[in-house]
């Protein structure tokens, strides 16, 4: 298809949502047209769907609500979890046994669980922040085993009890429901890939068990009341004592190879070596399932859901009742993928095995505004079972042909109608080279901007309003980008202004009336490219009228992750990941306390909703 042929097409797309309008010029990349987009600031707040006044964009080291919002730190990095853990120690910034006591380290993805009127949050310890974490050594790594061990621990899932007390939020100490969930938890592994030969370790020759999850990025939270923790950049921790090999094919295809990324976990636990247990790295990159009520709980690897770089799994319910799971493998030129289980979801039923049944399908986006899940079977992709495609699932993706994606980030469905959302955060490599061992990342479909360094929000309707459909429709809510700085398709789409620019969109999650929270993780530099855009920050976007609007700034040199509610949607949980990583920043202590990341609630002050 000739190039002026897809912008006119990219066009019908956006335009048919009403919000991009005319003012499309053809020809190479030419279909957005930031400089004749509306201001956000000329919708009226009294009556419009957003209900708050917009945020500018800043470099401050702290958050920015909107007036008539309050925000306030509930849980930092360190905080114990039981009184017999130390208090945070801003010098040494712990150990290893405090830090197994404590909330862990790089909030991410979080959840909200009410139970016999007690409030419960899970939430994701993405990884340790090295520089500082290890701020007490030599050039911020880690130099003894306990350091090793500090920083494991650092890593997981933190699940505590919360409570308000005079309009304050907070940990409820000693809680039977606090947990850490850490690299070092037993875990099952469950679905088609239990018992293969691919998991077989020393540690585990059946290949049903293993220790442990990390690099947990964004989350899911399930109709029946558990948590999915989602795997990511776990290949950043295996390393290779026998330098002069290297990792297989397979596992270079994960971004496994000798080198890890200055954890030195295998200097401390040699299943961390893949000289030795090779295998062990195909035993991490799942969906997690745990029952955040039953602190004994077992948590479950699902091996269904494939293995990949999982950013969230967003859950749907399609129109028979079966489940489906909407989940991005977040590295650039991977996939999108959704998983529809084989039996129903039933209210109040046993839903336990739901997730270790049904079928993996990867996307693939046709240039017309149309695209197709093909299912990931033997047949479709050759290889020798189904077992193997939920183990070696970016390899099965790329046999069906499905369309390399600029970082598939959160994925979020849209609460009273079948639309679905999907951040593609950036992708320097677009249009000029693959991921290691993956397929090559031509202009087009969702993806229409070379070396995209804004990221954009692709959507998309499924059939016949069914999430179980196969065919969909598709087009692209908004592309980001800098209209003070540009004048073509890096102005970004009609929908960004000079008063709500942002880069790299990466959380989305949805509220109860249907508008979509977006949250960042890009460049905070505030010049060049991104002048204009200041630090990381929180947005809401409606999906009718496709209008955005700014509502928190981050702190300095952070992202803004997690997002949740309280029951009554009085309070928003936000999480503020790795503030001061840079060494420029200091929240939320100030001075020269040390960076912690945090979750903060935020609340209007006169009581209302927040969402
Ligand atoms: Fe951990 Fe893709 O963000
Ligand atoms: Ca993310
Ligand atoms: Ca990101
Ligand atoms: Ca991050």
């Amino acid at each position: 298809m000739r190039e002026t042929d897809f912008n006119r097409i990219v066009e019908a797309a956006m335009s048919r949502r009403g919000f991009i309008g005319a003012g499309f010029a053809f020809g190479a990349m030419a279909f957005v047209t930031g400089a004749c987009a509306p201001s956000s600031n000329a919708a009226s707040v009294g009556g419009d769907r957003f209900g708050f006044s917009p945020v500018a964009a800043n470099s401050l080291d702290t958050v920015s609500v909107p007036e008539g919002y309050e925000w306030r730190v509930l849980a930092s990095w360190g905080d114990p979890l039981w009184s017999d853990g130390a208090p945070f120690d801003h010098a040494t910034r712990g150990d290893a046994a405090s830090t197994q006591r404590a909330v862990g380290d790089n909030n991410d993805g979080m959840a909200l669980f009410t139970h016999r009127g007690r409030t419960i949050l899970a939430v994701n310890n993405e990884y340790a922040n090295g520089p500082i974490i290890f701020d007490n050594r030599i050039l911020g790594v880690p130099i003894t085993t306990d350091d090793i061990r500090k920083g494991k621990f650092a890593s997981g899932v933190t699940i505590c009890e919360i409570e308000r007390r005079s309009g304050i939020w907070k940990i409820v100490m000693d809680s039977a429901y606090n947990r850490r969930i850490t690299p070092e938890t037993p875990m099952a592994i469950t679905g088609p890939a239990r018992g293969h030969a691919l998991l077989k370790t020393a540690a585990d020759p059946h290949g049903v068990a293993t220790l442990g999850t990390w690099a947990n990025c964004g989350c899911g939270r399930t109709p029946w009341e558990t948590y999915l923790t989602c795997e990511e950049n776990f290949d950043f921790y295996f390393s290779s004592s026998d330098w002069f090999s290297d990792a297989t094919a397979d596992l270079n295809r994960y971004g496994v190879n000798w080198r890890d990324r200055g954890y030195r976990w295998a200097d401390e636990d040699e299943r961390f070596d893949i000289a030795k247990h090779p295998n062990e790295a195909n035993r991490v990159g799942y969906v997690v399932e745990i029952d955040p009520l039953d602190p004994a709980s077992t948590p479950k690897k699902r091996t269904a859901l494939g293995r990949f770089k999982h950013e969230n799994a967003e859950i749907a319910i399609a129109s028979d009742g079966r489940v489906v799971v909407y989940m991005g493998d977040d590295e650039r030129g991977e996939f999108l993928y959704k998983f529809i289980s084989q039996n129903r979801y039933v209210e109040d039923g046993d839903n336990s095995a739901l997730l270790d049944s049904g079928m993996l399908y990867a996307a693939i986006f046709h240039d017309d505004a149309r695209g197709e899940w093909v299912a990931l079977t033997p047949s479709s992709t050759g290889m020798a079972s189904q077992a193997e495609i939920c183990i070696h699932t970016r390899q099965a993706a790329s046999a069906v042909g499905a369309t390399t994606m600029d970082r598939p980030e959160w994925v979020a469905a849209h609460p009273r109608k079948a639309e679905i959302y999907c951040a593609l955060t950036h992708n320097k490599n677009r249009g000029k080279k693959p991921n290691a061992g993956g397929d090559a990342t031509p202009v087009g479909g969702p993806n229409p901007r070379a070396a995209n360094q804004y990221g954009q929000i692709v959507r998309w309707t499924p059939d016949n309003g069914d999430h179980a459909a196969t065919g969909f429709e598709w087009d692209l809510f908004v592309l980001a980008g800098n209209p003070t700085v540009h004048a073509d398709a890096k102005a970004g789409s009609r929908n960004v202004t000079p008063e709500n620019m942002f880069n790299s969109p990466d959380g989305l999650t949805f509220d109860a009336n249907g508008l979509l929270w977006i949250r960042t993780d890009g460049s905070e530099s505030n010049t060049g490219d991104f002048a204009g855009m200041g630090n990381n920050q929180m947005l809401v976007g409606d999906p009718n009228t496709g209008e955005i609007r700014r509502f928190m700034v981050g702190p300095r040199e952070c992202e803004v992750t997690g997002l949740c509610w309280s029951a009554d949607r009085s309070t928003m949980f936000v999480g503020i990941q790795h503030p001061g990583a840079k060494g420029g920043g200091h929240f939320p202590g100030g001075g020269e306390t040390a960076p912690r990341s945090s979750i903060v609630a935020i609340t209007r002050n006169d009581g209302g909703l927040v969402g």
